[in-house]
């Protein structure tokens, strides 16, 4: 059979080799040598180009050449994987299960925040919202908060300028609302609040609360009673129970603090309400008549009572974290579990 002939046999039966492959008859390897091998078909090839004549040899060179470099391009392509062929399709499982998308969680604290502001809704408390960046007047003056009294000291003001500062409480939302709506109030108001303490389990530099108001004619303790009472209850499951210790705050009088019988141990004593059997969760009382007089509201008609509650405190106790700067952190291991 004259050279050219076999040349083209040659690439034919190469294809049908290279084919064959994945019925498993040969491997590539198998095909490598059979073709390209010392004792290769391809080098047969070679053997006979001494007799061929001079006239034919430029052509028949020129074919050989091609052959071989398409033969080993095309082994190369199919060890390296780097064209569309079976060793590629072969190597996908189409059977093994996707990557699972990641979906994030709601903050703790944003969960907390949701559930009290639900609460409240359904007692027809709206919602406020105050400034972060406030100024003296709404913090402390109007709170019946003058300057140098000793309740400042409690609040480690990070001021901004000598008027304005980051607010240290949300009871500045109560001014904000009352100078901006006539009574009756009936509201809520969440936010951000900042102190210049030391960082520690227990105190961070930011944190939330949760500031309360109602303001209407004849409103007595006992209305503010019942109202946070049916709240704990809610938050907290029904058997909980509420008492109310006398305390100060400058906005309120009287003042009062709200426990709430431990709900780690029902009220037996263990070491988290420290063997008390109660647990503190918010400041409240009756709006003092000073606070009314500086929004322009006549204390001889209207009353009021107010509460302010820390979001993280009662996040850290529906949970039981023991440490307040987890919630900052962005830890998803943390996160993940709420
Ligand atoms: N503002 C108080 C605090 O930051 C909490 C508070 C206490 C708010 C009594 C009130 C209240 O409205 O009546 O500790």
């Amino acid at each position: 059979m004259p050279l050219a002939e076999q040349i083209n046999e040659i690439r034919n039966r190469f294809s049908e080799d290279v084919a064959g492959v994945s019925s498993g008859a040969l491997s590539f390897e198998d095909v490598r040598v059979k073709y390209l091998g010392r004792k290769g078909l391809v080098v047969g090839l070679f053997s006979q180009m001494g007799s061929v004549s001079n006239e034919d040899r430029p052509a028949l060179g020129s074919q050989l050449n091609s052959l071989k470099s398409d033969i080993s391009e095309q082994l190369e392509n199919h060890v390296t994987g780097s064209d569309d062929s079976e060793s590629v399709t072969l190597s996908i499982d189409y059977t093994l299960s996707g990557n699972p998308a990641l979906s994030g969680s709601i903050h703790p604290l944003t969960q907390v925040l949701n559930e009290i502001k639900s609460i409240f809704k359904q007692i027809g408390f709206s919602l406020a919202y105050g400034s972060e960046v406030d100024t003296d007047f709404y913090n402390f003056e109007a709170l019946n908060i003058p300057k140098h009294h000793p309740a400042r000291d409690m609040q480690d003001t990070f001021y901004l300028s000598p008027e304005t500062l980051l607010r240290t409480h949300t009871s500045g939302s109560q001014i904000h609302f009352m100078k901006d709506h006539d009574p009756p109030v009936r509201i809520i108001s969440p936010g951000r609040v900042y102190r210049n303490e030391d960082i520690s389990v227990r105190s961070y530099c930011l944190f939330h609360q949760i500031e309360g108001l109602y303001v209407n004619k004849n409103v007595t303790f006992a209305d503010l009673k019942g109202t946070l009472d049916y709240f704990a209850k809610q938050l907290y499951g029904k058997d909980v129970k509420t008492r109310f210790r006398p305390s100060y705050f400058p906005f309120t009088e009287p003042s009062a603090e709200m426990d709430v019988s431990c709900i780690f141990c029902k009220g037996d004593g263990c070491n988290i309400c420290k063997y008390s059997g109660w647990l503190e969760i918010l400041g409240c009382g009756m709006v003092d008549p000073e606070v009314f007089k500086s929004v322009g509201y006549d204390p001889e008609i209207w009353k009021g009572y107010a509460f302010g509650m820390g979001i993280e405190r009662m996040t850290m106790l529906k949970y039981g974290v023991k440490d307040i700067r987890m919630f900052y952190e962005g830890d998803v291991r943390f996160l993940d579990q709420f």
